[in-house]
C-alpha cells in the first residue's frame, strides 16, 4: 500500500477534500477517510486539512491524538487489530495476538522495519459471538485460529490485497438465536410511516399541531398524524435501549416543542460497550426498520435530518447501509415529500474513530461536529441543545427499530408485553461460555436463569449484565429478572463458566476504562490510572488488604465526583467483584503489610543501561 502515496500524501488528500465542503463540522470524517488511504494521517496532511477546513493544526492534531484509529505515523500496507474483550481472551485472543506477531516478526503496537505490517489490540470490536475476531484494514475477521493466521501471514508476504483474501475470513453472521414479537419476522419498508402519513391527508411535516389530529366536532382522532403517533409512543411506554431507559415519547415531545428552525435525530450505533453486539446486528438485518423509526421520529418532532451515528469497527456494513438508504429513497420513503406528502426527511451515516465516550450522547454530538468527543456540560440535555445547538433527540438503533414497530403496531400492542415498568421485548447479547452465543429476544422480565439454560451456559458461576459498566450476577442471583423493576440493562449478557478466574475480568474491565477515560475530568482520568495500577499490582503478588480499601475507596469517590456515566460507572464491577470474588483477589495476595505499587529501583533501570552503569550505587 501507499509507501508511494505516503511520499505525496497530497495526492491522495486533494481528491477527499474536493467531496467535502469547507466545514469544520467535517473534519473527523476526512481524517477517517485519510487514514483508510494512507493508512495514517501525515503531517502535510494536517496542513491540507487545516487550510481546506480553516481550521488550526492543532486542532486537526488534537482529533488524531484523540480517536484510536487514528495516527499521526504510518501504520504499514497491513494494519491488524485483534479485539481485547474479555471474551476474545476467553477464546485464546491473546495467544493467537502473540502467535501472529511472532510469525510475521513484529513487536506489538510497533511496524514492521520494513513498513509492511501492524498488529495492535483495540478494545472490543462487536464480533463477541463469533471470535476470536480481529479487524484488517477496518474490515472483520471472525473465528480466529491458527490455521487462519498462518494463511494471513502468506497473504502478507505475498502482499495479497485484502480485498482479494478469502471472502469465509470476512464471513460476519447475525446468529440470531431467538425472536419475539419484534424481529419474528421481516419488516416491510414502509409500513409505519403509511400508517403514521397516509391517513393524516396532505398534513405538513412541520405544520402540525395538536388539535389538527382531533376532529373538532366529535373529539375523537381522526387520523393518526404526528401527534397521534406521539400518542401511540406515550401509550407503547417505551423506554430507551441504550443503557438509561428514558421514556423516548418524553424526548421527542420535550423536542417537538422547543420552538426551533431545525431540529436533528441521531441513531446511536456507537456500540462500544464490551460484549455488546445487538446494533450491529439491527444495522445488518434491519436496517430498514432502523431508518423508518428514525423517519417516524423525524416526522414526529419536526426535524429535516438524521444521522446515524456508527462505530468504525462496522464499517465492512457501509455498502449495505447505503444501498437500503437509496432504496428508501427510490421508495419514496426517505427524501423530499415522502410518500407523497410534504414530510422531507434525509439520513446520512457518520463514520466513529474508535472512542468509547462518543457512545455517550453529548460527546456524539462534538464528535458529529467534528471535534474531539468530549462530553459536554450535562446541561442543556442534547433534546434541548443538541447538533448545531438545536433540540435533538439522539435514540439507540434498537430504540428506533421497536418505535417503529410501535408505529406499526400501535402502543397498546407494544405495551402488551414485558413487564409494567418495563414494557416491550428487549435484545440480549449472550457471549461467553456457552453452547450458542448469539442473539435472544426476550419479553422484558426475562430471568438470567432463563437465558442461561437457552443458551447452554447454566454451568455460569456468574453473568456480567450490561458490560462492564454494568453488575456482576453470580449464582444465588439466576432468578433475578432482566427488567427496570430490577436488573436494568442494554442487554449485554456475558456468561463466565465455573472455571474462568473473575480477577482476570476485572483486570481487563479495569484496563479497559483506563483506556477509554477521555481525560476531561481528574476523577475519572486519574481514578481510572490508580484503579488499573492498584489491580496490576495485586495481579503481580504485591496487593495487601490496604491496596483492596483502596480500591473500594477510589470506586465510591469516582462514582460520585466523576464528570460523565463512563466515570461513575467504571468501577461498578470493582465493587461487584470485591463483594462477590473477594477470594480471587485474596489468593494473590502474598503480602499482608502494604507495598508500594512504584517500584523505586527498577525505574532507574532504563538510566543505568543509558550510562552503562549497574554497580551498587546506581541501585537504590
Ligand atoms: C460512556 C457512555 C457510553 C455510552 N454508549 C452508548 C452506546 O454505545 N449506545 C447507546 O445507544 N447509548 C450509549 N450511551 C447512552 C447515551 O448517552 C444515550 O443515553 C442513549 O443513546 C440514548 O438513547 P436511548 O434513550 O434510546 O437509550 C452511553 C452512555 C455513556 C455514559
Ligand atoms: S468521567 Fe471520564 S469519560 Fe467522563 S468526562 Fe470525566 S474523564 Fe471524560
Amino acid at each position: 500500500m501507499p509507501q508511494t502515496l505516503l511520499a505525496h500524501p497530497g495526492e491522495a488528500v486533494h481528491p477527499i477534500l474536493q467531496v467535502h465542503p469547507r466545514d469544520p463540522r467535517g473534519l473527523l470524517q476526512i481524517l477517517v477517510q485519510v487514514q483508510q488511504a494512507l493508512h495514517c494521517v501525515p503531517e502535510e496532511a494536517v496542513s491540507l486539512i487545516a487550510d481546506h477546513l480553516r481550521v488550526t493544526r492543532a486542532h486537526v492534531r488534537g482529533l488524531v491524538g484523540f480517536y484510536s484509529f487514528l495516527s499521526d505515523t504510518f501504520l504499514g500496507d497491513y494494519v491488524i487489530y485483534f479485539s481485547d474483550n474479555i471474551t476474545d481472551r476467553m477464546l485464546g485472543s491473546q495467544g493467537f495476538t502473540k502467535y501472529l506477531c511472532s510469525r510475521l516478526g513484529v513487536k506489538l503496537g510497533k511496524v514492521r522495519s520494513d513498513g509492511r505490517v501492524s498488529v495492535h489490540c483495540t478494545s472490543c470490536t462487536g464480533m463477541c459471538d463469533q471470535g476470536p475476531a480481529a479487524l484488517v484494514n477496518g474490515l472483520p475477521i471472525t473465528h480466529i485460529d491458527r490455521a487462519r493466521l498462518d494463511r494471513i501471514v502468506d497473504l502478507v508476504a505475498a502482499q495479497t490485497p485484502v480485498s482479494a483474501w478469502p471472502a469465509e475470513f470476512f464471513q460476519v453472521e447475525d446468529n440470531f438465536r431467538r425472536s419475539d414479537v419484534l424481529f419474528r419476522r421481516a419488516f416491510e419498508p414502509g409500513a409505519a410511516l403509511k400508517s403514521a402519513l397516509l391517513r393524516g391527508g396532505d398534513e405538513t411535516l412541520k405544520a402540525i399541531h395538536y388539535e389538527e389530529s382531533v376532529d373538532p366536532a366529535s373529539g375523537i382522532a381522526w387520523k393518526r398524524g404526528a401527534y397521534e403517533t406521539l400518542k401511540e409512543l406515550y401509550r407503547s411506554d417505551l423506554r430507551g435501549r441504550g443503557g438509561a431507559g428514558f421514556k423516548a415519547a418524553i424526548k421527542w415531545e420535550t423536542c417537538r416543542d422547543i420552538p426551533a428552525s431545525e431540529r436533528y435525530v441521531v441513531c446511536n450505533a456507537d456500540e462500544g460497550e464490551p460484549g455488546t453486539f445487538k446494533d450491529r446486528v439491527l444495522l445488518s438485518s434491519y436496517a430498514d426498520m432502523v431508518f423508518e423509526g428514525m423517519t417516524l421520529c423525524g416526522y414526529v418532532v419536526g426535524a429535516g435530518k438524521g444521522i446515524l451515528y456508527i462505530r468504525q469497527e462496522y464499517w465492512y456494513l457501509k455498502p449495505h447501509l447505503e444501498a437500503v438508504l437509496a432504496r428508501r429513497r427510490a421508495a419514496g420513503l426517505l427524501g423530499r415529500n415522502i410518500l407523497g406528502t410534504d414530510c422531507s426527511f434525509e439520513i446520512v451515516l457518520h463514520w466513529g474513530a474508535g472512542a468509547y465516550i462518543c457512545g455517550m450522547e453529548s460527546a456524539m454530538i462534538e464528535s458529529i461536529e467534528g471535534r474531539r468527543g468530549k462530553p459536554r456540560k450535562r446541561w442543556p440535555l442534547p433534546v434541548v441543545e443538541g447538533v448545531d445547538r438545536r433540540p435533538t433527540v439522539v435514540n439507540n438503533v434498537e430504540t428506533f427499530a421497536a418505535a417503529a414497530m410501535v408505529g406499526l403496531k400501535g402502543g397498546a400492542w407494544f405495551a402488551g408485553h414485558g413487564t409494567m415498568h418495563s414494557t416491550g421485548t428487549k435484545l440480549f447479547c449472550v457471549s461467553g461460555d456457552c453452547e450458542r452465543p448469539g442473539i435472544y429476544e426476550y419479553p422484558f422480565g426475562v430471568s438470567v436463569r432463563e437465558i442461561l439454560r437457552d443458551c447452554g451456559g447454566l454451568e455460569a458461576q456468574a453473568v456480567q449484565i450490561s458490560g462492564p459498566s454494568g453488575t456482576t450476577i453470580t449464582r444465588p442471583e439466576f432468578d433475578r429478572v432482566l427488567a427496570y423493576e430490577d436488573l436494568s440493562t442494554v442487554g449485554t449478557f456475558m456468561v463466565f463458566g465455573p472455571t474462568r478466574d473473575m480477577f482476570e475480568v476485572v483486570q481487563n474491565f479495569t484496563h479497559f476504562f483506563q483506556h477509554e477515560s477521555c481525560g476531561l475530568c481528574t476523577p475519572c482520568r486519574v481514578g481510572t490510572s490508580l484503579l488499573a495500577n492498584l489491580v496490576d499490582k495485586v495481579a503481580a503478588g504485591k496487593g495487601s488488604p490496604m491496596d483492596l480499601d483502596e480500591v473500594l475507596k477510589l470506586s465510591q469517590l469516582m462514582k460520585t465526583t466523576a464528570h460523565c456515566g463512563l466515570g461513575q460507572t467504571a468501577s461498578n464491577h470493582l465493587i461487584d467483584s470485591l463483594v462477590k470474588f473477594r477470594g480471587d483477589w485474596e489468593k494473590r495476595m502474598m503480602v499482608t503489610e502494604f507495598e508500594p505499587a512504584f517500584d523505586l529501583d527498577a525505574s532507574l533501570e532504563e538510566a543505568r543501561q543509558l550510562t552503562g552503569r549497574d554497580d551498587s550505587a546506581a541501585h537504590l
